[in-house]
């Protein structure tokens, strides 16, 4: 009774003071908070939420009116599209993802693939998920591989850009933006969520963000099953804490590790990794600590060299290493001066130029370390 009070009142004050986001989402809470006991109860409110859906911003109302389907919603004033779209085919996106990835990611396809079997168990497939990981490590490509996975669109509402249009109107933006997506089956992506936190610390309309925190945790609540909403960050720790408990499942994305470098290298190679093949180990030593992104970056460059005849591989290779060895601890450079020993032809005068390790001290390490297969 007492806990029934309490709610009571917190309603009453939420209405009375005609904050309408937050009675819903306090309505969407006391629903899972009944859905066992009261199953009756919790039918009749939910008919109630959905005889009066989400007040839509003029900026939906007035880009809806021609066709649903195909008009994406927009920031009035800067009338770049809010949502970019993506209609990959299943072959079109190939991330590479670690074991664990793919066991985690695999489930969730899988859920949504077997929909009917969850339910008659009373199951609901994973509905939202957050992507954690630097930038650059494929978070938003595995979106859209997941999209392409179960045949969906994937939009993304970079949160960025939404946050940087005016502040007033960000809160409208998003909700055109969710209720479009919640408007067909689809993934929805909200890149950058932590863009939202970060305007917080520098702003002074603390009101109005803690109102866009509450529309986008009133959706995670109340997110149709049909579709999947993502969430992408690189700052985990800026994420309010009531929204990040809302999502069903955190996805960790790492750096990839000296295994998973060898595969990004053969993987971005392509045909030029005929090639490239003979650097893979010292590349990948190279590349330890980059992105996904920064390693295609760089063999993307390798390539157009090659195909332009400007370098050899050989000279290119050693450039390249020259700028990543500066920056490595005293220790790493001596072995990296080791490897480069065993695995190319460089002289040790050229390896002292790269890493800036002595020949002599080259040479005693080599002494010192024991023959590996091939030597
Ligand atoms: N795991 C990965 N596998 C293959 N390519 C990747 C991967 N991660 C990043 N890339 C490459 O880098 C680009 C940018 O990655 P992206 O998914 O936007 O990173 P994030 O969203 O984590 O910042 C991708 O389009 C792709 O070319
Ligand atoms: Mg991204």
């Amino acid at each position: 009774m007492k806990e029934i009070k309490d709610d009571l009142v917190q309603l009453i004050r939420l209405a009375l003071a005609e904050q309408t986001d937050d009675v819903r989402l306090f309505v969407a809470r006391l629903v899972r908070k009944y859905r066992d006991g009261d199953p009756e109860l919790v039918e009749q409110i939910n008919l109630y939420l959905k005889s009066k859906p989400t007040r839509k911003s003029t900026a939906l109302r007035k880009t809806t009116i021609a066709s649903k389907e195909t008009v994406l919603p927009r920031d009035d004033e800067s009338r770049l599209s809010l949502l970019k779209v993506f209609k990959d085919k299943p072959d079109d996106v190939h991330p590479l993802l670690s074991t664990e990835l793919e066991d985690t990611l695999g489930q969730l396809i899988q859920e949504r693939k077997q929909v009917a079997k969850l339910a008659s168990l009373g199951l609901d497939p994973t509905r939202s998920a957050i992507f954690v990981g630097k930038p650059g490590v494929g978070k938003t490509l595995t979106s859209r591989w997941l999209a392409a996975q179960l045949n969906l669109p994937l939009y993304v509402l970079d949160l960025t850009a939404v946050m940087s249009s005016l502040l007033g109107r960000s809160g409208s933006n998003i909700r055109a933006a969710l209720d479009f997506a919640k408007s067909s089956p689809c993934i929805l992506l909200l890149d950058e969520i932590d863009s939202i936190a970060k305007r917080r610390s520098d702003d002074s309309d603390i009101g109005e963000l803690k109102r866009l925190v509450t529309v986008i945790l009133q959706e995670l609540d109340e997110w149709p099953a049909e579709g999947l909403l993502l969430a992408a960050t690189n700052h985990p720790e800026l994420i309010d804490p009531a929204l990040w408990r809302r999502f069903d499942l955190k996805v960790e994305f790492e750096l990839p590790d000296r295994k998973s470098i060898k595969e990004a290298i053969q993987h971005f190679s392509g045909q030029d990794y005929a090639l490239l093949s003979r650097w893979a180990d010292v590349l990948a030593f190279a590349f330890e600590g980059e992105s996904f992104s920064d390693i295609e970056r760089a063999i993307q460059r390798f390539r157009r060299a090659l195909a332009l005849g400007t370098d050899s591989d050989a000279d290119m290779v050693e450039d390249f290493i020259k700028t990543r060895a500066i920056n490595l601890d005293r220790q790493k450079k001596i072995e990296f001066s080791v490897l480069l020993a065993k695995q190319t032809r460089f002289s040790q005068h050229a390896i002292s130029d790269i890493t800036g390790v002595s020949r002599d001290t080259i040479r005693k390490h080599l002494k010192d370390d024991k023959p590996t297969e091939g030597d």
